[in-house]
């Protein structure tokens, strides 16, 4: 920077070389008075500037003194942008994404094939057609989806300076759905199906095997009818004795009839009451055979007895106790004559023979069964 002072009559303008621009004015009234304004040889001094001629040239001067330093400038214009940075490298590798969401359950098994058909049965009709196969079980899961995808790289680290490793990738997308599971294996046993409609007659069969002439089998069965027959003598025996056990005194049987007596004597009424009690019923003779029975029990107690016949309902009409007319009769001669009219009940005596008599008479008891 060059500083020239100039000097004029009453200013000294003082111009920075550096800023041109810039020019500083002081007031100096004080400093014209020690300067010498042209050469003492070159004639007198003018009153004043306007009779004097120019001067010549003065001798350069000394160089002035340096100027101070001037202060720092305001910072440049900011410089062009650098080169691109090289790339940055590679981020880290992302995490493993999740697993893959389970495959979609197997479709049930396919419905078992029917069972075989049994063996040819013998002549006949054609069997019923089979029932309807069980269901199949449910199948098993599907296997695990694959294994999700890996996750997408890292994005790229920040532009620049080729800087520090570029940050940690972002976690990676979800793997794919894993693929759908293997089929289940066959479902559970289905419903028993309806039965069939009856099936068609089936053919004829083979002919059969010649039979045995089956008189092993008549000679067995003729064995068994002997040994039967045995024992079946054995009990008729037994039941003979047996019968004729139970008979004496008090009992006899006429064909399936039996007659018999515990003794007991009574009215008529009381006697129909205690044989009807028994299961039986009075007796009641409707042939000889009967009453030569009757009689014989009448004479073992020596007491006559009542029979089942009676004229109650309608005099001279003798019934017996189911209201049938009688079949059969013994009277004794002359009767029955209903003595007094009151004569209604009939008595068998030991010689058999038969009196109406009064029915609240006491007599003996004999029932039939
Ligand atoms: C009576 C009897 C009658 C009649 C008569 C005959 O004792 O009650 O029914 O038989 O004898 O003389
Ligand atoms: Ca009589």
């Amino acid at each position: 920077m060059l500083l020239l002072s100039i000097l004029s009559a009453f200013t000294v303008v003082t111009i920075s070389i550096a800023n041109p621009t810039q020019v500083v004015q002081k007031s100096e009234p004080n400093i014209c008075t020690i300067v010498v304004c042209g050469p003492a040889q070159s004639g007198l001094p003018g009153r004043d500037g306007r009779d004097g001629k120019e001067g010549p040239k003065g001798e350069k001067g000394n160089p002035g003194l340096q100027g101070l330093k001037g202060s720092q400038g305001p910072p440049g214009k900011m410089g062009p942008a650098g080169p691109e940075g090289a790339k940055g490298s590679q981020g880290e590798k992302g995490s493993k994404g999740d697993v893959g969401g389970r495959g979609l359950q197997g479709v049930p098994g396919l419905k078992g094939d029917r069972g075989a058909g049994g063996p040819a049965g013998p002549k006949g009709d054609k069997g019923l057609s089979g029932e309807k196969g069980a269901k199949g079980e449910i199948g098993l899961p599907g296997t695990a989806g694959q294994q999700g995808l890996p996750g997408n790289p890292g994005s790229p680290g920040p532009k620049g300076d080729k800087g520090p490793v570029g940050e940690k990738g972002g976690k990676g997308d979800k793997g794919d759905r894993g693929l759908q599971g293997a089929t289940g294996s066959q479902g559970p046993t289905g419903r028993t199906g309806s039965s069939g409609p009856k099936g068609d007659k089936g053919s004829q069969g083979e002919k059969g095997t010649k039979g045995d002439s089956g008189l092993s089998e008549i000679n067995l069965l003729k064995t068994q009818v002997r040994t039967l027959e045995r024992k079946l003598d054995t009990l008729q025996n037994s039941f003979s004795k047996y019968k004729k056990v139970i008979m004496f005194p008090n009992g006899r049987i006429v064909g399936e009839k039996v007659f018999m007596t515990n003794g007991y004597e009574s009215n008529f009424e009381n006697l129909k009451q205690r044989c009807s009690q028994a299961g039986g019923q009075l007796a009641s003779p409707r042939n000889s055979a009967e009453n030569a029975a009757i009689q014989q029990i009448v004479a073992m107690h020596n007491k006559a007895a009542f029979l089942g016949i009676n004229d109650i309902q309608t005099e001279r009409q003798f019934q017996y106790l189911n209201g049938q007319a009688i079949t059969y009769s013994n009277w004794l001669p002359g009767e029955p004559n209903n003595d007094k009219g009151i004569e209604d009940c009939v008595e068998v005596f030991a010689h058999g023979k038969w009196n109406d008599k009064s029915c609240k008479e006491t007599r003996l008891i004999i029932c039939e069964f």
